[in-house]
């Protein structure tokens, strides 16, 4: 048995479709060049210790309790995903260990970028490679989403699957995972509103409306869909101009059911006059980020546009590489 190894995955921006997607809609995503990366070590001990940068939070699990070492009384509820992942794989693996699970990530954490499917996705790798549990992708992805299930409630999967197969995908729940052949750059700029908020919470708000409404929304949802396959000859022929405008139109779409704020339509609008193609919020809404296309010699214009009004701005495109062995 390896006494460590390591594991990167990749954070997404959800192009069209977010949420619509948990109710059987597609999303179209991408993973973008920002990396989750995990280190498992062996212990001789039977502990659990699981550390993590992203949510400053760091303790072990010995015979199922927790014990926390930083980052106080949340420190259990922000590791247990990962301990979920941990004890999946363990339990597929017939070494009797225990673990140390290193976690360094750059991805900011609840806004949207897919921060903990990147964590899920890497830590499943990682413990892969030191457990020799020979997973393939797809068992990777179902671990990482059954992690992300105790985080956010409802999850369509979205978020694990780009973390695992990188690209560009089209990922409708239950569907088998469609890679979209795209040379173009998709030249993005990331605005984002330093407003963290609950996946699960917003899932449940449009899974509320829909109840109380369902003709409406689902009519919304509808048009959701149809933008999402308008974008597919869009993105495969590069052209970026169509692919701004349905962009607007699914963000209106999301403003629709309630998902967006003002902070939120601040940057968008900014972006929008600075010369983007197209400005939507993207993952969960509520905070978090949104995204603008826009031309490579209009990115910089858009960047300042969000600072001004009030967002962390960074330029960003699509990477190739999903879930990556690193030693
Ligand atoms: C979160 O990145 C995207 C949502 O559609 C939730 C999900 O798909 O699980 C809001």
């Amino acid at each position: 048995m390896k006494a460590q190894a390591t594991a990167s995955a990749p954070a997404k921006v959800i192009l069209l479709g977010e949420h619509f997607v948990v109710h059987g809609g597609p999303a179209i995503v991408l993973a973008i060049d920002k990396r989750a990366t995990v280190k498992a070590k062996a212990r001789t001990d039977r502990k659990i210790r699981i550390r993590s940068n992203a949510v400053k939070a760091s303790g072990y699990y010995l015979n199922n309790r927790f014990y926390a070492e930083e980052g106080g009384e949340d420190a259990m509820e922000k590791l247990e995903p990962i301990y979920a992942v941990v004890k999946d794989l363990l339990a597929l693996s017939s070494k009797r260990v225990g673990v140390s699970i290193d976690i360094s990530s750059s991805i900011p954490v609840a806004a949207g970028l897919g921060s903990s499917a990147a964590v899920a996705v890497a830590s499943a790798a990682a413990l892969d490679q030191l457990l020799e549990t020979g997973l393939t992708k797809d068992e990777i992805f179902r671990a990482a989403f059954d992690a992300e299930k105790i985080v956010h409630g409802n999850p369509s999967g979205v978020d694990p699957a780009i973390s695992t197969y990188g690209g560009v995908i089209m990922y409708r729940r239950g569907e088998k995972i469609k890679k979209l052949d795209v040379d173009a750059d998709l030249p993005l700029v990331i605005g984002d509103t330093k407003i963290e908020r609950s996946t699960g919470q917003m899932v449940a708000h449009v899974g509320d409306l829909k109840r109380r409404y369902p003709s409406v929304v689902d009519n919304i949802m509808r048009a959701g869909g149809e933008i999402a396959a308008t974008s597919v000859e869009a993105l495969k022929s590069g052209d970026l101009e169509t692919l701004g405008e349905v962009m607007n139109m699914n963000h209106a779409l999301l403003y629709a059911v309630g998902v967006s704020n003002e902070p939120l339509e601040r940057l968008v609008y900014a972006a929008r006059e600075a010369g983007a193609l197209g400005a939507k919020l993207t993952g969960a809404g509520g905070g978090g980020c949104m995204i603008a296309l826009a031309a490579k010699e209009k990115l910089e214009d858009v960047a300042e546009a969000i600072e001004e009004a009030g967002g962390e701005a960074f330029i960003t495109r699509k990477t190739m590489d999903g879930v990556r062995i690193e030693g």
